[in-house]
């Protein structure tokens, strides 16, 4: 088996291909300035231009093609969560629930347009998505995305996440808050890419239990390096969860134990990759980046 390090190195260069590639897409896809209302087109299209890994619409890519999937309608999907993650990322970040000022190394959606806009342009990214899945006419998929977005998904994880600021809180706890704020999306991403390429029933769970180990994994990781880093290098506010007293991995078990969590989790992702007949090669490169990260 490759290194950790070398594996992680095929992901970096798989995810700043798609991230090329998905960017001239969301370009299509976005709203133009020059169109009413102006600002609020400026502020989905600041966020979304921003920065970031593009994971979620590498994954959703990269399970598409795994499972033979053609046509174009997986560009609509890729565009449709990278959306939904950058409007949970403007309302995550928003006075009212993490109060920061950076993202993507930049001044945070209301910190550079004010409250009222950045609430609309997280409103106008989520319904964008919505309307660019109607675009792929697979309704499963659609209905995917919607449970994984809502009370039983990333809504239900920010509000367990907001409700246990300052308690004392279980191991039990944070997992449900990490699996649904954080695992929930990188799941969806990985189930409609399948969905939309038509994979089997049987191979759609076997890709949903790889997202909730690497998505617990993702999350336990930006636990870590809330602590370790510094704002620069994640291009958003270190040391935001302890001001606030997050429940986090770290918060509980401690640092050293958080990591072996997180490698305990990546061993898992492979072992449960093993049940898949395809090549499944990007995956195991995704999982080692993920628990290598360092931002
Ligand atoms: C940040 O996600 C929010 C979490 C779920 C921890 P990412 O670390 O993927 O953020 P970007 O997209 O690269 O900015
Ligand atoms: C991220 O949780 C979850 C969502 C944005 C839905 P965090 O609050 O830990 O994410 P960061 O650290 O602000 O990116
Ligand atoms: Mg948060
Ligand atoms: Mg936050
Ligand atoms: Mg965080």
């Amino acid at each position: 088996m490759q290194s950790l390090e070398k594996e992680a190195q095929v992901a970096n260069e798989y995810l700043s291909r798609v991230a090329k590639e998905a960017e001239r897409k969301f370009d299509e896809h976005l709203p133009v300035e020059k169109d009413r209302p102006h600002r609020l087109h400026e502020a989905m299209r600041y966020s979304m231009f921003a920065g970031g890994k593009r994971l979620r619409p590498a994954l959703v890519k990269a399970a598409f093609e795994m499972f033979g999937g053609k046509g174009e309608s997986v560009w609509y999907a890729m565009s449709a969560l990278e959306m939904l993650h950058t409007f949970s990322l403007i309302h995550d970040d928003l006075p009212c629930v993490d109060n920061d000022d950076y993202r993507r190394g930049k001044l945070t959606s209301h910190k550079a347009f004010g409250e009222a806009t950045a609430v609309l342009a997280g409103d106008a990214l989520c319904i964008l998505a919505f309307e660019l899945m109607g675009k792929t006419g697979n309704a499963k998929a659609i209905e995917t995305l919607a449970h994984q977005l809502g009370t039983f998904g990333m809504i239900g994880g920010e509000m367990t996440d907001i409700e246990c600021e300052g308690k004392t809180v279980d191991l039990e706890i944070v997992d449900y808050i990490h699996y649904h704020k954080t695992a929930a999306l990188i799941e969806a991403s990985l189930v409609v890419g399948s969905q939309l390429a038509q994979a089997s029933e049987k191979d759609i769970e076997i890709i949903r239990n790889y997202g909730r180990s690497i998505g617990l994994a993702f999350q336990i990781v930006d636990d870590i390096l809330d602590i370790v880093s510094t704002t620069e290098e994640l291009g958003k506010d270190a040391g935001s969860d302890i001001e606030k007293g997050k429940a986090t991995y770290p918060s509980i078990l401690g640092l050293e134990k958080s990591r072996e969590r997180a490698r305990e989790l990546y061993d898992e992702s492979i072992q449960i990759l093993e049940g898949l007949s395809c090549d499944t090669s990007i995956l195991r490169a995704i999982a080692a980046f993920i628990i290598t990260r360092v931002n």
